[in-house]
């Protein structure tokens, strides 16, 4: 105020506690901006402001008296003190006014409060182990989660370095650095990514962590929090599946191997002992009918009827042996046996199959030629079920580090959620061939409509 008790300035605060603002509050006299009643008596109360620019003394108000705010509804808590202004001359030239809205703060001091327990409640309860950090390193925080972790005490630990205390000695370094190169250059190589490691606990043992460095985003001093997540269990049950699976299909490649085994056995048995079996008899009743001509003409019936039995049996028994294993893939390669496959599978199903499959390829390793021939044999089992094709191309090539073979048809197209369905069995058999041979095994939509099927086998076989 002025010496006369007028208001001349109200700094935010004061314009916010009160209700008015300064253009509207300058000039006035104090009383009307800034009224007070007794707590107690509910009564009216004098500021003091004439007392104070009249004697020259600071005037402090150690009780709280309340202050009617503009709207006069909201009463609220105050502690002030009035002191006199001094011109350059010494004289009083006016009064200051302090004061501060209590309720205010005390609903700040609870909101904080509130905010704090929440906070604490939210870390203890918390699954990761939870760190805070400061900008030299040191442990400010370390939650249940980390000491059941970690195996330290929360109150040992506080104000150690953290990389030190919790990482192995060849990380931690390497870490901080990383940290301090993020906060040098605004990147975030290490800050707020997930980052799978190792850690340390107090007896020394290691194990698989996933860590989460944020930097907690206050004014001024730099502070970090890292949450940490053990994966040892999670390590663990990753590795058996993983074991299990490469069981599972070193057993399915066992299982194909003996079932391939088998059939070309029992195509050459077939071949060999039976074919031979059946070729003597047949020459055998030749041998009879030339010496028939005399005997009575039933006989020469009976022995004719035999050899045409002994024929087609002989036939049979070829089909079978080159349905189980066709010769001509270990006799001829595999170019040769799927030329064959598809004429045969042409004479069948009325689909044209175009194949351009150099003779050179696949004679390789044997296993190439089995792999391809199966999967060749497949594919086209599914074209006559499924495609409506009218037309299949089948490409075989090398590639400088692998051979490749594509087949295509010009049907309906395999549909993607068809071509993803882990359950399809006959996929899954084509995939799991080629991924024994370290290759891999593609079915999908065809640009322009109809399945396409790519499968690459490296050269170098590793198994
Ligand atoms: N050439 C194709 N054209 C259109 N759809 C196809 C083609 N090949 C496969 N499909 C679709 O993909 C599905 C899965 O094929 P997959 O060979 O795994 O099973 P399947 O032929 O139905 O049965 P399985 O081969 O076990 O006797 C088929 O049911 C079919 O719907
Ligand atoms: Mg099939």
């Amino acid at each position: 105020t002025d010496d006369n008790g007028l208001v001349t300035r109200m700094n935010f605060a004061a314009q916010q506690i009160l209700g008015w603002t300064i253009e509207e509050a300058r000039g006035r006299p104090l009383d009307d901006v800034y009224q007070r009643i007794d707590d107690e008596t509910r009564q009216p109360i004098r500021t003091g402001v004439e007392e104070v620019i009249q004697r020259g003394r600071i005037l402090s108000q150690p009780r709280y008296p309340l202050l009617t705010t503009r709207d006069g509804a909201t009463p609220c808590a105050l502690v002030e003190s009035i002191a006199p202004i001094y011109g350059d001359e010494g004289v009083i030239e006016g009064a200051m006014l302090v004061f501060r809205d209590e309720n205010r703060e005390r609903a700040h001091g609870q909101a904080l409060e509130a905010s704090q327990a929440r906070t604490a409640a939210i870390l203890e309860a918390s699954l990761d182990a939870v760190v805070t950090i400061d900008a030299a390193g040191a442990i400010t925080e370390f939650n249940g989660a980390a000491e059941r972790m970690f195996g330290y005490d929360r109150d040992a630990v506080i104000g150690l370095g953290f990389a030190d205390l919790v990482l192995p000695a060849r990380l931690g370094t390497a870490y901080s650095d990383a940290v301090q190169r993020d906060l040098a250059t605004g990147e975030t190589h290490v800050l707020g990514k997930r980052n799978e490691m190792v850690a340390l606990r107090v007896d020394g043992t290691e194990f698989p962590v996933e860590m989460v460095l944020a930097r907690i985003p206050v004014e001024g001093a730099v502070s970090f929090t890292c949450f940490i997540r053990d994966l040892t269990a999670a390590k663990r049950s990753e590795e058996a599946l993983r074991r299990s699976h490469q069981q599972l299909r070193a057993l399915a490649g066992r299982v194909e191997a003996a079932r391939e085994e088998e059939r070309t056995r029992i195509a050459r048995e077939l071949h060999d002992e039976l074919g031979q079996t059946l070729t003597a008899i047949r020459m055998d009743l030749g041998w009879l009918v030339l010496r028939t001509k005399s005997m009575p003409p039933a006989v020469a019936e009976r022995l004719d009827a035999m050899s045409q039995l002994v024929e087609s049996t002989f036939l049979m028994v070829r089909r079978l042996g080159t349905q189980l294993r066709p010769g001509i893939l270990d006799d001829l390669g595999l170019a040769a046996a799927i030329e064959w496959q598809a004429r045969e599978f042409e004479g069948r199903s009325g689909i044209r199959v175009d194949v351009d499959a150099p003779a050179d390829v696949g004679t390789l390793d044997p296993r190439y030629a089995t792999t391809v021939f199966r999967i060749f044999q497949e594919l086209l089992t599914n074209v006559g079920r499924h495609s409506e094709a009218k037309r299949v191309t089948a490409r075989l090539w090398q590639a400088e580090h692998s051979v490749e073979f594509e087949v295509r048809d010009d049907g309906r197209g395999i549909r993607p959620e068809e071509a993803a369905n882990a359950n399809s069995l006959g996929l899954l058999g084509m995939r799991e061939r080629a991924t024994l041979l370290g290759g891999s095994f593609h079915i999908g939509p065809a640009e322009g409509g109809g399945t396409l099927v790519r499968v690459t086998l490296p050269r170098e076989v590793r198994a």
